[in-house]
């Protein structure tokens, strides 16, 4: 949550910052501010998206080349111009901050500092910190940042400047991301990468408990004690094309697309002539036979893909499975030892409660194995193995691409645990291998039905509640698709498991109430079937998800979305992408912002 964007070089960088906080608005984006400074200090701060900044700045040419921006999803303090950073210390002291996470010792300090005459203009836990910088200040900025540094409870990542120390950004991360961007006689520092990806693909990754000092000759990393630790800069693949959105309306539209090459990519060279192979799994096939357990822990949609991978494992692995929200179960006296995987998906490799959630796991003895998109996210450090997918970046507040490649690579990775412990045959094991590597191709076929989909939003975008159900591998679908709907459409949805529809939700059913079911073929068709005619029955309308050459369903559906046939568990990566697209065409009848729904965050760094 929030994004942080710091540059300090010879260039004016008014335009540099608006355009990296554009590439950050991801993370937030109910106010933003930029801070401008050349011997004085120019703040303009703005509720609304970055837009609204940009506006408020104007287009006239300022010759700073050192500043802070911020684009912010509010955690202390409500949505408004003075809780916008960045936010300033004691007015004339000439201290700036921006800031993402949370001061969990913000009231003591602000009482402590208050006491000591400072005062402030904002209800920010974040201003806590511009304080106490001011407070330890004496003439040098990096001791001031140190040492306030050590007083603060949390996790964070921040970034301050001075106007007395011209050319220096001092930032300090604990828990939430910090990245910096390496170019000749020039340092950006953001809280991703996208921020400064026009200008340089070299990076530094900040680790947690590490202050760095940003110059236009380069960055030093610190150690809280002041001990200077050496860091490398990695150069990553990544391309600002990916950014834009080519042409498509929206980037959540693009995301959408991109699926069938989410897949390939995850696949990869993975699945080459037919064998499977997952390097970064670092795990020995003793190891593997030895398990006792398989537990997924994630948060929101990387939830749903951990739900699917739950069913694959036990289905081809025959190892107990069970997903939980990372959330809950960090607070669970779970029970789990070595012989314990414990698999963490994210797509961002950053959410706080997953975090948190690895590290109990790994205090209490489990091998944890990251599953995210983003390479060098602070996951990929806390882990010990690491398996990436490869959607590439995903920008839309709402994840798509990232799902299917999830998804995938949870086919690859119960297949791979299953041949190992010989609970998979390997006829089996190679015509699913075959199906896997046909998926891209199934999934362009699947999304350029598009057009059967418009009418049904059409006709169903003024309804505000719709129900989904799924039995077994339909139900992460049918959570999946719902969470999609609510997240960009506003619209109330509650997704259950079919079975269960008769203790509850039933009760909501009317005349016209729209259900989508996913009715694709499997083990538990008929069950679906004698659920989807209980929905009829109550005069309701069936929106079925069912697998081709099914026809038999038209007569009990009111509309019926197809997809390719392929093995039943694999039809979970295609039958998503109806519903996404689904969600979509609704919420933009609607007239709703797809990629920056209100009050969501693509990457969400507080618990
Ligand atoms: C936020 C996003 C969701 C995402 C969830 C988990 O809520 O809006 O799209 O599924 O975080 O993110 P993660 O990075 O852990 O997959």
């Amino acid at each position: 949550m929030c994004g942080i964007v710091g540059y300090v070089g010879s260039r004016p960088c008014k335009e540099l910052l608006l355009h990296g906080l554009e590439r950050l608005e991801y993370r937030g984006y109910d106010s933003a501010g930029i801070c401008l400074m050349n011997g004085q200090v120019d703040i303009v701060r703005r509720v609304g998206k970055v837009s609204a900044l940009r506006e408020a700045v104007g287009t006239s040419a300022h010759p700073a080349t050192m500043g802070l921006a911020h684009t912010r999803w509010a955690t202390h303090g409500g949505v408004i111009e003075s809780n916008a950073h960045p936010i300033e210390a004691c007015e004339g002291s000439g201290v700036t901050v921006v800031h993402n996470g949370i001061i969990e010792n913000y009231a003591t300090l602000r009482r402590e500092l208050s006491a000591a005459g400072h005062e402030y203009h904002s209800d920010t836990d974040s201003e806590v910190i511009a304080h106490l910088i001011e407070e330890c200040y004496s003439g040098d900025l990096v001791e001031a940042v140190r040492a306030a540094y050590a007083r603060l409870d949390g996790h964070f990542a921040f970034a301050a400047a001075h106007r007395e120390s011209p050319g220096v950004l001092v930032a300090a991360r604990r828990g939430c991301p910090l990245v910096v961007g390496v170019v000749e006689g020039e340092m950006f520092m953001a809280s991703a990468i996208p921020a400064f990806l026009s200008q340089t693909r070299k990076v530094q990754y900040v680790h947690d408990d590490e202050i760095v000092v940003a110059r236009p000759g380069g960055a030093t990393f610190l150690s809280g004690d002041g001990a200077v630790i050496d860091r490398g800069v990695d150069e990553v693949d990544w391309d600002e094309e990916a950014a834009e959105k080519q042409g498509y309306e929206t980037f959540m539209l693009k995301e959408i697309e991109e699926q069938p090459d989410a897949i390939a990519e995850t696949i990869g060279e993975r699945l080459y002539r037919g064998r499977l192979q997952l390097d970064g799994l670092q795990l020995s096939d003793q190891q593997i036979r030895d398990l006792s357990r398989v537990v997924f822990l994630a948060c929101g949609t990387s939830y749903h893909a951990g739900l699917v991978g739950r069913y694959v494992l036990e289905e081809w692995a025959r190892i107990p499975s069970e997903s939980d929200i990372a959330s809950e179960w960090r607070y669970r006296h779970a029970v789990i030892d070595e012989r314990t995987l414990v698999i963490a998906v994210a797509q961002s490799g950053e959410t706080i409660d997953t975090l948190a959630a690895m590290k109990e796991a790994r205090a209490r003895g489990a091998h944890v194995l990251a599953v995210t998109n983003v390479m060098g996210s602070q996951m990929t450090r806390e882990c010990d193995s690491v398996l990436y997918t490869r959607a590439g970046l995903e920008i839309g507040v709402a994840a798509t691409k990232t799902f299917t490649a999830q998804v995938t690579l949870m086919y690859l990775l119960a297949l791979r645990l299953g041949l190992i412990r010989g609970t998979i045959d390997a006829t089996r094991a190679r015509a699913l291998l075959e199906q896997v590597r046909g998926l891209p191709d199934l999934a362009r076929r699947t999304l350029g039905r598009r057009h059967v989909v418009e009418p049904i939003a059409d006709r169903y975008f003024r309804n505000e509640f719709f129900l989904y159900l799924g039995r077994n591998m339909g139900l992460p679908i049918a959570l999946e698709g719902a969470l999609k709907l609510k997240e960009i459409s506003y619209i109330a949805t509650d997704a259950y498991a079919a079975g269960e529809m008769k203790h509850g939700p039933i009760a909501l059913l009317e005349e016209g109430t729209p259900v989508v079911v996913i009715a694709t073929d499997s083990h538990v068709y008929e069950k679906v079937v004698s659920n989807l005619e209980e929905v009829r029955a109550r005069g309701a309308h069936v929106i079925a998800v069912a697998t081709e050459g099914n026809e038999a369903i038209r007569e009990l559906a009111e509309h019926v979305l197809y997809l390719p046939r392929t093995e039943p568990e694999l039809q979970a990566a295609l039958a998503v992408l109806p519903l996404q697209q689904l969600a979509y065409a609704i919420a933009t009848r609607r007239g709703l912002d797809v990629d920056k729904p209100r009050n969501l965050a693509k990457t969400v760094t507080v618990e």
